[in-house]
């Protein structure tokens, strides 16, 4: 049921304040006057200790739920106190890459049947590792393969274009890197903080979803064009690769995802009056390397459109050269939550004006179950 939306893959992107609460739900405890705030999450308190112990933590995905596990992995690496390593699916059985009884393998997947991740649980299973699934799905082949794992509750997907369950999906792996990190004394403060940008997520989600005639706009302007660019570093090196994968599976336009690290190893010869090129550069501690790449790319004529926090269009756009798009600004770490909205939006407009199928783009199917 569409309900007032002429898509699916619209009403899930305006439903994510609403599927965040749902994934959040019972799992946010907030505490009275002496008790810390925490995370609970049901399915994995009886591994906890395992985990902390494990060698390292080795997250495994296809698509849009690989770039939600490359989203929380700043996150992830900084309180999980256990070094942490990423893994396509497809590539890690490629490579019959290094899986041990001492690792926690965490696998993604919203529809918990995705041909690749499963058969790379398998491959972890026979490895001896401790198996840990992510996913919407319960009952899904991924749930009960797993030794344990989160639900992130975001509600049946139905638009094959991944949008709400990547945003719950970051959310999960945000609150298990609280939940692994501990009570650490060192990272309360820190902790605390995250807990309350969560709390006020849903609020902030809500805000940017405000931008939706603007994203429209943007997608006029962008409609003819051959090929699109989306430039991220750090907390949001996943969101660019998010939002180029989301114009090209459903807007059928060439989008590249670029970490704005790598800019002058090869990308910057693509600079000209005519490519455009959104820059991610939202408040946090890669702003200053970001404010350099703009520079960069306007002493080049770049076509650049900058995503920056609310109110910050001037330090990002000196001069008024290009367009803004500002977002509210939120803990760095679920920044990439917010980030990700309007690109879902400019995916969803250019796809509606460029007249192709939304929810089933040409070629591709919600679940691959077959490799
Ligand atoms: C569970 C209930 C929820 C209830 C809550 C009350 C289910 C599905 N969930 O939620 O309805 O409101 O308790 O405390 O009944 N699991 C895997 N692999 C996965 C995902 C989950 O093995 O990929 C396992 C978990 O380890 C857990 C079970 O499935 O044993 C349910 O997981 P989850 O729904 O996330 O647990 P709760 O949030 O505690
Ligand atoms: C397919 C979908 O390619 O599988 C994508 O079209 C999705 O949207 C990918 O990201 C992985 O799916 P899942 O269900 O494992 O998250």
């Amino acid at each position: 049921n569409k309900g007032n939306y002429e898509h699916y893959m619209q009403k899930e992107i305006h439903e994510q304040p609403e599927s965040l609460k749902t994934t959040m739900r019972g799992r946010l405890i907030r505490g009275g006057s002496c008790k810390a705030k925490t995370v609970l999450l049901g399915g994995l308190k009886d591994h906890f200790k395992t985990i902390r112990r494990s060698r390292r933590i080795v997250f495994i995905g296809c698509g849009t739920s690989y770039n939600a596990a490359l989203a929380a992995r700043p996150i992830l690496d900084e309180l999980s106190g256990v070094p942490v390593t990423m893994e396509i699916a497809s590539d890690l059985l490629d490579r019959q890459g290094p899986i041990y009884r001492e690792d926690t393998a965490v696998f993604v997947s919203q529809s918990g049947e995705t041909a690749d991740t499963l058969q790379a649980l398998e491959y972890a299973l026979e490895n001896g590792a401790l198996c840990v699934g992510i996913t919407n799905t319960v009952g899904s082949a991924i749930a009960r393969h797993t030794h344990c794992g989160v639900h992130i509750n975001a509600g049946a997907e139905i638009g094959v274009a991944s949008t709400k369950a990547y945003t719950s999906q970051i959310v999960v792996m945000a609150m298990l890197a609280l939940a692994i990190g501990g009570d650490t004394i060192s990272s309360q403060t820190r902790r605390e903080a995250i807990i309350d940008g969560l709390f006020d997520l849903p609020n902030k989600v809500r805000e940017v979803l405000n931008l939706d005639q603007e994203m429209k706009d943007l997608a006029k302007l962008l409609i003819a064009e051959q090929s699109l660019l989306v430039f991220g570093r750090g907390y949001n090196y996943a969101t660019a690769l998010e939002g180029a994968l989301k114009v090209k599976e459903v807007a059928l336009m060439h989008s590249e995802g670029i970490l704005a690290g790598e800019m002058k190893h090869g990308p910057l010869a693509l600079v000209d009056e005519n490519l455009p090129i959104i820059v991610i550069a939202t408040r946090d501690s890669c702003f200053s390397k970001q404010q350099s790449v703009i520079q960069q790319l306007h002493a080049r004529k770049g076509r650049v459109i900058v995503m920056c926090s609310k109110g910050e269009a001037v330090s990002v756009c000196p001069g008024g050269l290009g367009r803004v798009i500002e977002v509210p600004h939120v803990e760095d770490c679920l920044q990439p939550v917010i980030n990700v909205v309007p690109l879902q939006l400019l995916a969803y407009h250019l796809t509606v004006l460029r007249g192709y199928n939304v929810d089933q783009p040409r070629n591709l199917a919600k679940s691959v179950t077959t490799q």
